[in-house]
């Protein structure tokens, strides 16, 4: 099942999130909206931080926040007891902001601009993890101007093809990301040079959504192999595991992932394991509701159901035809009764939430709950068409409150000046 945790349907057929019904958080919030499982959230943070901890207690579990990254989301994170990785000015000033202990921040990137490595360094972020020379140059020319020492970590490109969207696949030899490895160590030779930078490990990511651990495998060997030869004292494995959102797709265990990868490194190194993952923390705890505008009989060839919202609020489909599964969300006990297509409201074809799908017959006013929706949705929404972004509500316990608020059509022009 794609829901959240506290996710269950009531009496009268309406599904409720922590323990608040969706048809009453659309009626207080409005649509679309995106509604956040605190108990989901917490329960990834703590599977990752025990299993590992308990898996390869040297262990150091970074949020990635690029997956959703906002003031209330980074407290939880942080509270919980992560790190992060941000890979932006904005995303680090957010994790501070929140209460980020920096020394658990890995600044990532593969093109950080000068003012954002000042940044970094003047906030004493743990890691810088570099990604290319002209980077590894502009560090030491910052580091040296503010008399710091900056602690470096090499994002290698291992070489590794996991089985997810190519888009979402950076460990190939054909990928922006990371240094080849046949270039390794030419690089380590320049950073050695370097006055102001320390080595202290290695860093690879293969990808994201990967639903197999034996890619991760192959990733964990070769960058132990690399600490033993280097003599560093940080593995850096990227993202987590992949999330099931779909009812056939089955993702690994977080306890299962933790146990291959510590038996791989117990005994054999005592250099501290860090892990970034984003989806797996955030995506099952999300859902976004959205109010069904139109229902389009095209007969002999498709019923579409327009809602309120779509490529913008969600541009996963339409990017790299991601999938999710829907709900009629005050209709659970109905059954199904026709196909239908969930299409967005925004000026492109190909704004379609979710494609040829069994739902109970719907009509205009009817609430939708799209599953899966905390990771990559929020982080990755415009303003396509001038629509204000949606806002964000943390539920539990029977509570709601708000996360982010809705845009207005003041915040829109904002930044207009003529
Ligand atoms: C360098 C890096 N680390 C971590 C992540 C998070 O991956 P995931 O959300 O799959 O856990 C990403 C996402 O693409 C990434 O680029």
């Amino acid at each position: 099942m794609s829901l959240p945790a506290s996710a269950k349907i009531r009496n009268n057929g309406h599904y409720e999130i922590g323990g608040v019904d969706v048809a009453d958080l659309a009626r207080q919030y409005g649509t679309p909206l995106y509604v956040l499982d605190e108990v989901t959230l917490r329960n990834q943070c703590r599977a990752y931080v025990d299993s590992f901890h308990q898996a390869y207690p040297n262990s150091e579990i970074a949020f990635a926040s690029k997956a959703l990254c906002t003031l209330g989301v980074a407290k939880i994170a942080s509270d919980e007891g992560l790190g992060f990785d941000v890979s932006s000015g904005g995303e680090l000033f957010t994790v501070l902001k929140a209460g980020a202990d920096p020394k658990k921040i890995y600044f990532h990137g593969n093109n950080k601009t000068l003012k954002e490595i000042e940044e970094g360094i003047k906030a004493k972020v743990g890691y810088f993890m570099v990604d290319n020379l002209a980077e590894l140059q502009n560090i030491e020319n910052l580091a040296a101007g503010l008399g710091q020492q900056v602690e470096i970590m090499i994002r290698i490109n291992p070489g590794i093809e996991a089985h997810t969207h190519d888009f979402i696949q950076t460990g190939k030899i054909d990928s922006k990301f990371g240094v080849p490895l046949d270039m390794l160590d030419d690089f380590i030779l320049q950073v050695k040079a370097m006055k102001q930078l320390k080595l202290v490990g290695f860093h690879s990511h293969i990808g994201s959504q990967i639903l197999d651990i034996t890619p991760f495998i192959e990733e964990v060997k070769l960058l132990l192999d690399l600490t033993l030869k280097h003599g560093t004292q940080v593995i850096g494995l990227g993202g987590g595991i992949g999330i099931s959102y779909l009812p056939d797709q089955s993702a690994p265990q977080i306890s299962d992932f933790a146990q291959k990868i510590g038996a791989i490194l117990k005994g054999k190194t005592t250099a501290k394991l860090t892990l970034e993952p984003g989806r797996s923390i955030v995506g099952q705890a999300g859902v976004t509701l959205y109010t069904v505008g139109a229902v389009k009989k095209i007969p002999g060839i498709r019923t579409y159901a327009i809602v309120d919202g779509g490529m913008a609020d969600n541009p996963r489909p339409i990017l790299y035809e991601a999938q999710y599964e829907v709900f009629q969300a005050t209709q659970a006990l109905a059954q199904p009764a026709e196909v239908v297509t969930v299409a967005g409201r925004y000026c492109e074809s190909g704004d379609m939430l979710v494609r040829d799908v069994k739902m109970p017959r719907l009509n205009v006013g009817d609430l939708l709950m799209v599953s899966c929706t905390g990771a990559y949705n929020y982080s990755m929404a415009s303003n396509y068409n001038r629509v204000p972004r949606p806002a964000m509500v943390l539920v539990n316990q029977g509570g709601s409150k708000l996360l982010v608020k809705r845009e207005s059509y003041e915040d829109l022009i904002r930044n207009d000046i003529f």
